[in-house]
């Protein structure tokens, strides 16, 4: 039996590069498996600091994850906040794990560098609440970015630390990380990936940007040195590009390279704006429909958080009674 699971923390809007490396991924992997669950990550979305308007991003990003595909005949969908279960289940992991594990966490490494002792706990123990989410609902596999592969194998650990001291508890989850997937970085800096919390929206092409901007957007994306179109390591920026290009039009790098042959960079950059163009207008067109009947959307996270209570609650009940607490 394979259960999957994942989510995206609700910090901001979405981007290419969160479909093109993560929803895209979801939405094949839905039909291959025998259950999939996919969270709006809601308490990870504020370790670092409480995005305005939380509430409303939650339900955009829980109607993008519909827009782009998750198809509830074959997924649950909830919100994480919508579930103790999550923040319980964290503080039991908590207990057996340490300070010196988290520590080495290069996300925690990266975020808390230079402000060491000014981020908050829940920075620190990002990773615990992550390994409860895989760890409650048994995934067997979990879709995640090479970013994240760390935390994933840190829930492993304590689900066999977990099963050595009693037995047979927790499921022992396996990363994806799919070789095909794509990273799409920055575009306006190759070298970092594409993120939505980035100072500049020239950064990202969001799922919701308007045709206008995503031709002002792409027009002043960064390029490399030189004219060629073509992907190759020395060619950072040129490489994104036709990684998105391929990722919107499902064409492979190699026919796209030999389309622009001879061509400029300005030739190249107008087309892809118009395949982006071309890629996002279904998704926005029915994720307008989605957000605009929000009491039909809350419904359907209300349901999901309801569907997956009994897996939930079933693990929970398990580990406590196990270690004992309660009577
Ligand atoms: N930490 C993940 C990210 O930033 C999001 C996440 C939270 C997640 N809980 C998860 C992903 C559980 C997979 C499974 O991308």
């Amino acid at each position: 039996m394979k259960r999957i699971f994942s989510g995206i923390k609700p910090t901001g809007i979405l981007h290419l590069g969160n479909y093109l490396g993560a929803i895209s991924q979801w939405i094949d992997l839905q039909y291959k498996v025998d259950e999939s669950i996919f969270c709006v990550v809601d308490m990870h979305a504020i370790t670092v600091e409480r995005p305005e308007k939380l509430s409303e991003n939650i339900l955009n990003i829980a109607a993008w994850y519909l827009a782009c595909g998750i198809d509830l005949e074959k997924s649950k969908i909830f919100v994480q906040s919508m579930r103790p279960e999550h923040a319980e289940l964290a503080w039991i992991l908590n207990c057996f794990s340490t300070m010196g594990e988290l520590g080495r966490m290069t996300q925690y490494k990266e975020k808390s560098e230079g402000k060491k002792d000014s981020v908050s706990v829940g920075l620190f123990d990002y990773p615990i609440l992550m390994a409860a989410d895989i760890l409650l609902y048994g995934a067997t596999d979990v879709p995640v970015g090479e970013d994240q592969k760390q935390h994933v194998e840190l829930a492993r650990d304590l689900a066999i630390r977990f099963n050595n001291q009693y037995s047979g508890t927790f499921i022992v989850p396996e990363p994806i990380i799919d070789a095909s997937v794509r990273r799409i970085k920055a575009l306006d800096n190759p070298a970092k990936k594409m993120e939505k919390s980035a100072g500049s929206e020239y950064n990202y092409v969001a799922l919701d940007d308007s045709p206008e901007l995503i031709r002002k957007k792409i027009s002043r994306a960064v390029t490399d040195s030189g004219s060629e179109i073509v992907a190759r390591e020395d060619k950072p920026a040129m490489t994104n590009l036709l990684n998105i290009f391929s990722g919107v039009s499902g064409r492979d790098i190699k026919s796209l390279e030999a389309d622009f042959v001879g061509k400029g960079y300005g030739d190249f950059k107008k087309a892809l704006a118009e395949e982006i163009i071309l890629f996002l207008e279904p998704k926005q067109a029915k994720y307008k429909e989605i957000i605009a009947d929000k009491d039909k959307l809350r419904k359907i996270l209300t349901d999901g958080a309801k569907s997956v209570e009994p897996i939930a609650q079933k693990t929970l009940a398990e580990v406590k009674k196990k270690i004992g607490l309660g009577i």
